[in-house]
């Protein structure tokens, strides 16, 4: 009997997308998911190239050797089970992947466990959703190479394509992918985030409708400002409601929720004394969305701020500037990020790689990836993507509206902490004096714990006249 070539565990949005994506590309795949009835949903639909099985060990029998057996389970404690129960069944050789958003630390320690039963691990980022599951996702693998080898030929086939090449690449050993993917998520809350400030700003200060809205979002989409998250922002503001006059955007409920990944990226930035404060500030504003009796009663007690009047035209073109500038604050700052963990954890990262299987497939693909491939790709070792010469340029171009625009936003009290904290960090890179000489000078008055001299070298402590 002619065996199965790939097996994915767990069959709702995302494994079933995938899965048909993988058996459209001629590849023969076996399903297995804990609930039958959804396994038997999809036989239903007689998909080629697509078998379900209602035992495990069937299943697992199916599949020709190595087996490559790749999980679409929830993060966390269901991937240590199925790890621990595949172990019994699986053979030396045989591959497990772990295509979910799982914590990068999680993935490093499931990595030596089944080395221990010499069996394979792969933690694969995948980013793209429904669609980019089922037409080609952005995919980013990490583990060993030669175990990527052998699966290299399905992830190459079903990932996104852009200018012909596959948006999916080695990311590095052990958990580097799960780790990319990670910080894919963190700069995808900042982008958002910026995305909606530039909504509420439009809105409140510029005082356009929705469709007015699409309008300018649709207008940004044609320019160097192409992304996935500007078209859908377009989209949504044009969207009808069913139920009610108007458009949709304004019968949802102002709470955003959200699934750990910027929440991780933001404590991994802390150990590793890195600065994602855009990435940050997008987390909390979705978890400040959701303090509704703290928010009821500070409406009731506070007056909105009068907003200034503004030539419409005139602040839309800075917003779309404030909007291009933060983008690349947010994307500096997760390279950033990305850049010492590789140093950090050994994983020898090519950060223009990783930028070009952005390009297409993923939820941050952009226009300006491109940019930022370009400037890795001819400078291996680039510090900072702010020290890169066409990304200097659009600084100095787009400061002032930045500038303008987060002080619009703050005196017409328009929430915009992402755009606040971009121009923040670039002052902190910029001013000559940050103010950290009175917080050494502080420290070492409360507890002696010492000082440096711009004039000599050496520690210094002195005595502070209490
Ligand atoms: C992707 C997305 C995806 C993530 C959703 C929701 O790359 O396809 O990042 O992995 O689950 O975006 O994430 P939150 O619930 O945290 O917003």
């Amino acid at each position: 009997m002619i065996k199965n070539q790939i097996g994915i565990i767990g069959l709702s949005t995302m494994g079933k997308n995938l899965a048909l994506n993988i058996a459209s590309h001629n590849f023969k795949v076996a399903g297995y998911n804990r609930t039958y009835a959804v396994t038997k949903d999809m036989m239903n639909e007689e998909y080629n190239n697509f078998i379900g099985y209602a035992d495990l060990k069937e299943f697992i029998d199916s599949l020709e050797k190595p087996r490559k057996i790749l999980l679409m389970v929830k993060a966390g404690q269901a991937i240590d089970d199925l790890c621990n129960q595949l172990a019994e069944y699986l053979d030396t050789g045989d591959i497990i992947m772990d295509g979910g958003n799982s914590y990068f630390k999680d993935t490093i320690r499931r990595n030596e466990y089944l080395k221990e039963k010499r069996i394979n691990y792969l933690g694969i980022g995948i980013s793209g959703g429904e669609k980019g599951a089922r037409l080609g996702p952005s995919i980013m693998p990490g583990g060993d190479k030669d175990v990527y080898n052998e699966v290299k030929v399905f992830l190459e086939s079903i990932a996104a394509k852009k200018n012909g090449e596959p948006c999916c690449t080695y990311i590095g050993p052990d958990g580097a992918g799960h780790y990319v993917k990670m910080v894919h998520n963190g700069i995808e809350y900042a982008d958002m985030q910026l995305l909606v400030e530039s909504y509420l700003l439009l809105k409140k200060i510029g005082r356009y409708t929705n469709s007015e809205m699409a309008l300018i979002f649709e207008s940004w989409n044609q320019s160097e400002l192409k992304s996935y998250l500007v078209e859908i922002t377009a989209k949504i503001l044009r969207e009808k409601d069913e139920l009610r006059d108007g458009e949709l955007i304004d019968y949802i409920i102002d709470k955003a929720s959200q699934k750990g990944t910027g929440k991780w990226t933001s404590k991994e930035t802390l150990d590793q004394d890195q600065n994602t404060s855009l990435i940050g500030a997008a987390v909390l504003a979705r978890v400040t969305s959701n303090f509704d009796e703290l928010r009821n009663t500070y409406q009731m007690l506070f007056d909105e701020p009068m907003t200034k009047e503004v030539n419409p035209y005139v602040f839309q073109e800075e917003v779309r500037k404030a909007y291009q500038l933060g983008k690349i604050v947010a994307y500096a700052q997760g390279f950033a990020l990305m850049k010492d963990a590789s140093k950090r954890y050994n994983w020898n990262l090519d950060l223009g790689k990783i930028a070009s299987i952005f390009r297409a497939g993923c939820i941050i693909q952009a226009e300006f990836l491109q940019v930022i491939m370009k400037s890795y790709n001819e400078d291996k070792n680039l510090e900072n993507l702010l020290l890169d010469e066409e990304i200097i340029r659009v600084i100095r171009r787009n400061i002032q509206s930045l500038r303008v625009v987060s002080s619009l936003a703050i005196r017409g009290g328009v929430p915009s902490p992402v755009f606040v904290s971009a121009i923040t960090y670039l002052d902190q890179l910029r001013s000559k004096h940050v103010g950290a000489n009175l917080i050494q000078a502080q420290r070492d008055f409360f507890g002696a714990h010492t000082f440096e001299r711009i004039d000599q070298e050496g520690i210094n402590h002195h005595e502070w006249n209490e």
